[in-house]
């Protein structure tokens, strides 16, 4: 098993499939147009599942497709199916805003996928088309709801919480999830990409966040999964489920990062908050062999010190405070959280 200089394995990889989104939600995608990837750059779903094989050789275990918005890349069940066919024991998933889910589901489900996380900011449809821009919130629930009716589970909501947007939407999220089965999720609004206009007095911290749950539903901590996820889990104290928070900025969780990014076109990137990826598409185009490529991969690996959360909160402490448009980042878009 390759290790990074930290000493952390690569134990989860997640793959753009596209950088496209019908959606500009302001924290990730504010602009109209961007400068999209090139076509004929995109990897086809079989270059994916030659590195997705690859880097399950590495230890993988748990895949999770992104986009962009990924069920805007046709055929997406096609992947699924030969991504579960690599390893039956994948945690196979996918994080989408939901919107075009309705139509999909039924192929997802049946080609292997096990679970999704769904972004919803609000339940209100107004604020929804204000975060999101061009989101119908009504298309995006119908999806959810057919998510659920096929089966898949645990279903998630990434509620990301902007001071002053959708803090007042935190308890109302908590009373659907509740209501519907689903598992909340609340995420600290980060300065990813460079699109978006991060100041930190938007940020709602994780602490902030838990009082206003807990004030009215009190919650028992679980921890993290595996030791390793980004979100500290708790449950509800009278049996309600249970719901999560990714606190990346207060409280980052670097030390046990073990998430490997690939791109839509093929490039390897060793953390959210990188300005540069590793070009495997060109060398796996060239005609390299798999020990090339894994030579390539593991080295990489090998030598990966990143710990950006970690270094932000420590420039936030100090006198100098932190400035995020000093370090140029990949788009959000391109990474798919
Ligand atoms: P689970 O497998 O269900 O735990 O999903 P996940 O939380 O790993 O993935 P998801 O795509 O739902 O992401 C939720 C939020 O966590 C998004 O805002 C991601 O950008 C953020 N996130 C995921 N991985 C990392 C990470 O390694 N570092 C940071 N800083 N944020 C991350
Ligand atoms: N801060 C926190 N999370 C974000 N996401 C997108 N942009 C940001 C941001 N600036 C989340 C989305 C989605 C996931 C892939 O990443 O809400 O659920
Ligand atoms: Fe919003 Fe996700 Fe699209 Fe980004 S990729 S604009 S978070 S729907
Ligand atoms: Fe991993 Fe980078 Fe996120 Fe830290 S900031 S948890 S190293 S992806």
């Amino acid at each position: 098993m390759v290790r990074d200089a930290y000493n952390r394995p690569v134990k989860d990889l997640r793959i753009s499939v596209t950088d496209r989104c019908n959606f500009r939600c302001t924290y990730c995608m504010p602009m109209e147009e961007y400068v999209w990837i090139d076509r004929r750059e995109i990897l086809t779903f079989e270059e994916i599942t030659r590195l997705a094989r690859l880097f399950v050789g590495l230890g993988v275990e748990k895949i999770r497709i992104t986009g962009g918005e990924p069920l805007v890349r046709k055929d997406l069940h096609r992947l699924v199916r030969m991504l579960n066919s690599l390893d039956g024991e994948l945690d196979l998933c996918l994080t989408t805003n939901s919107s075009l889910l309705c139509d999909q589901i039924e192929d997802l489900a049946a080609a292997g996928l096990k679970r999704i996380n769904v972004s919803i900011d609000t339940l209100d449809p107004e604020k929804f088309k204000q975060i999101t821009k061009r989101g119908d919130l009504e298309k995006v629930l119908e999806g959810l709801f057919a998510a659920k009716s096929a089966g898949l589970g645990p279903i998630k909501i990434n509620a990301v919480i902007e001071r002053g947007l959708n803090d007042d939407d935190i308890v109302p999220l908590v009373e659907f999830a509740r209501e519907h089965g689903f598992s909340m999720r609340f995420i600290e609004y980060m300065d990813v990409g460079n699109a978006n206009n991060w100041i930190s007095e938007r940020i709602v911290s994780k602490k902030e966040i838990l009082e206003k749950i807990n004030a009215r539903y009190p919650l028992r901590e679980v921890g993290r999964e595996n030791g390793s996820a980004p979100s500290v889990d708790y449950e509800f104290i009278d049996g309600g489920g249970e719901l999560g928070v990714i606190a990346s900025v207060t409280e980052p969780f670097c030390s046990s990062c073990t998430r490997a990014r690939l791109t839509a076109d093929g490039k390897l990137v060793t953390c959210l908050f990188s300005t540069h990826g590793h070009d495997l598409k060109s060398l796996m185009r060239s005609g390299a062999t798999d020990e090339q490529l894994v030579e390539l991969i593991s080295s990489v690996w090998s030598n990966r010190t990143d710990k950006y959360s970690d270094e932000r909160l420590a420039a936030m402490k100090s006198p100098e405070g932190y400035q995020p448009k000093q370090h140029q980042k990949i788009e959000m878009i391109t990474l798919g959280g």
